[in-house]
């Protein structure tokens, strides 16, 4: 029988390539370029499976385009916004994405966030690169405490767990919730998090603001002007969720009117574009894109990705299907 003919759209660490190499006929773009739309239609139209990143819009009009080929989406990352899940039902196409592997490497990027834009790490090092150091005094560059202040977690799958965890162990910092559900006592106990019944009744009362929910058009925008305006002046804003949760230039201005104190940010909503005012701002970190970044994670997503395609192609159901 013939091997299963397999795409990726990106460039994967070379461990995980080989082991798929070794299974599948695989085809590298070895451009490692983004996908245009044209370009991932034909992908769906040549392959047996394809496995996309975050850098991949499978919107309905390319999902709808005509006969495919593709069985199966083995996403490369655990969100899947862009991704049309309801136009890969229609289609009978089976989806896949890589939960838990990153939980503990995007959880540190975002206390790495807290950390940075509390302490004002960047604009230290900013200043200390440039030469403009003017040597130590008790009130050069003062900034904010991390330990002991309240997290405010929006949306508690298991990156927000993670984060809320390593805050309230490492810098014994309380942690308030948001989420869909409710989650179980027992995991409120293991991470030491109080229950808020809305968004708005958490973001009055949080020092740092950690964002962890989906991206789509259910959360889109769900940090509006309105509700940047409900948080505490002296609070920071963390996102390493997604860009298009945070209403970019509601953000922008809440940074640069002092409504809000500072924001951590590592994704954005038109990547890799960042907003026209944010790199001006000193009170804002950006990094690009790097949660997952790490190669002891990745490899793990990559082979998380093989583990479904290889259920998949035996007559098994994958264990992270989506759609
Ligand atoms: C990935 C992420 O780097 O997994 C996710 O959802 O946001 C990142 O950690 C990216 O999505 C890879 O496609």
């Amino acid at each position: 029988m013939p091997q299963p003919t397999i795409l990726l759209t990106r460039r994967w660490p070379a461990q995980v390539e080989s082991y798929l190499a070794a299974r599948y006929e695989i085809t590298l773009n070895e451009r490692d370029m983004p996908l245009d739309p044209q370009a991932l239609q034909d992908a769906l139209r040549s392959f047996d499976a394809v496995c996309p990143t975050v850098t991949d819009q499978f919107t309905v009009q390319v999902l709808q385009a005509g006969a495919t080929r593709c069985r199966i989406l083995g996403n490369y990352g655990v969100g899947v916004s862009h991704i049309d899940l309801a136009a890969c039902r229609e289609a009978g196409i089976v989806v896949t994405n890589t939960p838990d592997v990153l939980t503990e490497s995007t959880a540190d990027l975002a206390v790495l966030l807290m950390l940075m834009v509390a302490r004002r790490a960047g604009e230290g090092e900013r200043q200390v690169r440039a030469g403009a150091w003017p040597g130590w005094s008790p009130t050069h560059h003062l900034a904010a405490d991390v330990s002991g202040k309240t997290l405010g977690v929006l949306g508690f799958g298991r990156i927000g767990q993670a984060t809320a965890r390593k805050a309230q162990r490492g810098f014994c910092m309380r942690i308030l919730y948001h989420s869909r559900r409710r989650v179980s006592p027992a995991v409120e106990a293991v991470t030491g998090a109080v229950h808020c019944a809305t968004p708005e009744e958490l973001l009055g009362q949080a020092d740092f603001v950690s964002l962890h929910c989906p991206g789509g058009a259910e959360t889109r925008h769900l940090l509006d002007a309105a509700r940047l305006g409900l948080m505490r002046r002296s609070a920071f804003l963390i996102n390493t969720a997604r860009g298009e949760i945070i209403l970019e230039d509601a953000l922008v201005d809440a940074l640069r009117t002092g409504r809000i104190a500072g924001a951590g940010l590592d994704v954005y909503e038109h990547e890799p574009r960042v907003p026209a005012g944010l790199a001006d701002l000193p009170n804002v970190v950006l990094l690009p894109h790097l949660g997952s970044a790490t190669l002891e994670t990745r490899v793990a997503m990559g082979m998380r990705v093989a583990e479904n395609l290889d259920r998949f192609f035996a007559g098994l159901e994958p264990h992270d299907r989506v759609a």
